[in-house]
């Protein structure tokens, strides 16, 4: 067990790579399962849901060439067959339900074990689960596995209705639909660039996706589908939580290998605190901001502002001046950071369903624990801003989904180590 230790207070400066997007290859290193082929994915992070994901993938028999330097996987999914996944492996990560969507689209049949993933609050599957019934497939509830199957020969396409926008769920009816009868409508369909990515791949595999990006998505089902090429879309979450740390305690410092586009409503936010920034081709310099001004925060879907920003923004809203609020719609309950950050000095609490603060804060280095990957990536901000020692127990959080944090941020100047517990 390990944890990570920063001596914060120090002024960074230079150069940040944002990696490959964590909530794009989830999706995508399943979804190869429906080519039945070899896919060659590009641009892959080093994070540790993909360690996860590769070891599944080789229990179900697809061979898998890791080049981790480079950040490519080549799958071959020629040998796999459908067998009950590890409830032990299945559980630690939310985004093993992909592989319902993909078994079940190729072997009309899936057994996985319940997914796992940060605790936000409750985390159902309930829409994921009307989507492949309306495809004609059934669930039978195993004690600590789902088992889906289809009723009949084969997927029947139809058109579904999100109650509720879902990026698992629109992504996963993508997948089984992909190799189902006839033609499948999401409507009310997530937005999110991750479902672009994932479309992306599927049709450059043979499949006909059309509409990823906006509320309705049409798959037109197809017999058999083959190898392709992907390169993983940078990862908007990883850009956003470096922009907001350069935005608190950065001397110029430019965060490269971003899509604009993908960060308007979180760039939008930091102008309207006062951070100064230089926006380029696919780069951000951000300047040395004085003076910013506290803002209020409403998570929504995409395009709207992340919610897995919310965390990662808000030791550079302690910075401010003023007060501010923070409301998350999608986990009402994303608020496991507030108490380590009050252990670090800041005047931050939970009030029925939003998190008020009042800011400037000086902040210090305390022993503290990461709850979840974003709350994680929040107390690493807090500790390079805070004067003296912070120690952040339960890294195994961040490793998740954060591509060598300790490398990129030691680059920049700050003074971080990974050590021994
Ligand atoms: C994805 O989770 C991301 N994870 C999350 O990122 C992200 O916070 C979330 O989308 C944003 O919507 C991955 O992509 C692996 P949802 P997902 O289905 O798909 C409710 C991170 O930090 N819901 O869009 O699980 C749900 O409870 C992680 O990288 C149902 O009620 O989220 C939530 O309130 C955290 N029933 C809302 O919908 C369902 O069947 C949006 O969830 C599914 C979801």
């Amino acid at each position: 067990m390990k944890k990570i230790v920063i001596n914060g207070g120090k002024r960074i400066s230079g150069k940040i790579t944002i990696s490959g997007a964590k909530n794009s290859v989830v999706a995508l290193i399943p979804a190869t399962i429906l080519a039945n082929d070899v896919v060659t994915l590009e641009g892959v992070p080093d994070i540790s849901d993909v360690e996860s994901l590769i070891e599944i993938m080789e229990i179900m028999g697809a061979k898998v060439e890791r080049h981790r330097e480079e950040g490519r996987l080549v799958i071959d999914t020629r040998s796999v067959v459908s067998r009950p996944l590890p409830y032990g492996k299945i559980n630690s990560l939310r985004a093993s339900y992909y592989f319902n969507g993909a078994l079940l689209g190729r072997f009309g049949q899936a057994t996985v074990g319940l997914p796992g993933g940060c605790d936000l609050g409750p985390r159902p599957t309930d829409l994921h689960d009307k989507a492949f019934k309306a495809l004609g497939a059934r669930k039978l509830q195993q004690e600590e596995a789902e088992h889906l199957e289809v009723i009949g020969d084969h997927l029947v396409g139809t058109t579904i209705y999100m109650d509720m926008v879902s990026v698992g769920a629109t992504i996963n009816t993508m997948l089984a639909a992909s190799r189902a009868k006839g033609l499948t409508v999401i409507e009310n369909a997530a937005r999110e660039p991750e479902i672009i990515d994932v479309a992306t791949l599927l049709n450059n595999m043979g499949a006909q996706v059309r509409g990823a990006g906006t509320d309705t998505i049409r798959i037109l089902g197809t017999d058999t589908m083959h190898g392709a090429q992907h390169t993983v879309i940078p990862d908007r979450i990883e850009a956003g939580t470096y922009l907001a740390l350069a935005a608190a305690m950065g001397d110029g410092v430019v965060i490269e290998n971003i899509i604009y586009e993908h960060l308007e409503s979180f760039i939008a936010k930091l102008e309207e605190m006062g951070v100064r920034m230089t926006i380029r081709e696919d780069s951000i310099e951000v300047h040395k901001s004085e003076n910013l001004k506290a803002v209020n925060i409403t998570t929504v879907p995409y395009p709207g502002f992340a919610t897995d920003l919310q965390q990662p923004i808000t030791p550079l809203l302690l910075q401010t001046k003023g007060r501010g609020w923070i409301v998350d719609t999608i986990y009402e309950k994303r608020v496991n950071h507030v108490p380590e950050l009050a252990r670090m000095g800041a005047d931050i609490s939970v009030l029925e369903d939003r998190i008020i603060y009042e800011a400037p804060n000086e902040l210090t280095g305390n022993q503290v624990k990461a709850t979840d990957l974003r709350a994680g990536a929040a107390l690493v901000t807090a500790g390079v801003i805070a004067q003296g020692k912070t120690e952040i127990t339960n890294i195994e959080f961040i490793l998740r989904g954060y591509d060598h944090i300790i490398e990129k941020l030691t680059a920049v100047g700050v003074d971080i180590q990974l050590v021994d517990l």
